[in-house]
Order: structure tokens, then sequence, then C-alpha cells
């Protein structure tokens, strides 16, 4: 009997505020909710052989308890950590945890806004970063993963 392969499980957190997408600054953040953005990357998922699983908080300690959890049941994590980029020791040190690759999002340019924006806490930890391609930033980040992973 041919053995069936489970698809490699990759994790995208969302961190506050991001449930309120298409609500939110959508100047900024554009026009499609969180819903719409999680459901088209299951998608995409599958087209590339991935099990997508999606979580989004706006409490610190999930993030880190969720960040915790994938050790081991993960290929990679994908991150938009939102205003926690620009705070969270804690997060960062969570991500430290994980021997997989971990790509940071963020759908605005976090270069070219206020300067508090500027530095990511995460940054020096992560594999890559995209920043200011909007939502489909996260698509690029599953396509990106994808390679990495296979
Ligand atoms: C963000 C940028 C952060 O500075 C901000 O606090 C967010 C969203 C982005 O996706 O562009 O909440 O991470």
């Amino acid at each position: 009997m041919a053995k069936t392969k489970t698809a490699a499980k990759i994790l995208i957190i969302h961190g506050p505020n991001l449930n309120m997408l298409g609500k939110r600054e959508p100047e900024k953040y554009g026009s499609l909710t969180l819903e719409k953005i999680n459901s088209d990357l299951k998608r995409q998922g599958k087209k590339l052989g991935l099990g997508v699983e999606t979580f989004q908080s706006n409490q610190e300690g999930l993030i880190v308890e969720k960040i915790q959890k994938a050790m081991g049941a993960c290929r990679g994590l994908i991150i938009n950590p939102a205003a926690y980029t620009h705070t969270s020791v804690a997060i960062r040190d969570a991500l430290l945890l994980l021997d997989m690759p971990i790509i940071e999002v963020h759908i605005s340019n976090i270069y070219k806004r206020e300067s508090f924006r500027h530095r990511s806490m995460v940054a020096d930890v992560v594999t890559g970063q995209v920043s200011g391609l909007g939502p489909g930033g996260y698509g690029l980040a599953l396509a990106a993963m994808a390679e990495m992973i296979n």
C-alpha cells in the first residue's frame, strides 16, 4: 500500500490588532480581512503541499506560548508580531527556541514610518523579513518557506 505523506506544517502567527484588518487604517494595511488572508494562505499551502495553521492574538503571553508549542510540531514559522515587533524581548526569546526557518512579515514598510517602528526586536533572530509589500507579503513568505523546507 502506498504511504500517504503528511504535509509539513507551517504556523502563521498574527499579533495584536491584526484581527481588525479590513477596518484598521486601510490606507496602510489594505482592505482584506484577516479571515480572507488566512483562507487564501491555507489554499496556497495546499497547492504547495504544506499544512497551514493560523493563529492571532492580542496578548503577548499567548503568542509566546504558541511559539513554544511550535517546537517539534512545525517545520516553519511565519510571524507578524505587529506592535510587539518593536517591544517584545519575550517574543524574541521564544523565537530563539526554534530550530526552523522563521519569516517576519509586515504589511506596511516599517522603515518608512515613525522612527519607533524602525527597530525590530526580532529581525536579527529570524531567517528573513518581508516588509511593505501589503497583505500579499504573507503569500510571498509562504512561497519562500516552501522553497526553504523542500
Ligand atoms: C505591522 C507594523 C507595526 O509597526 C504595527 O504596529 C502593526 C502592523 C505591519 O504589518 O505593517 O500592527 O506589523
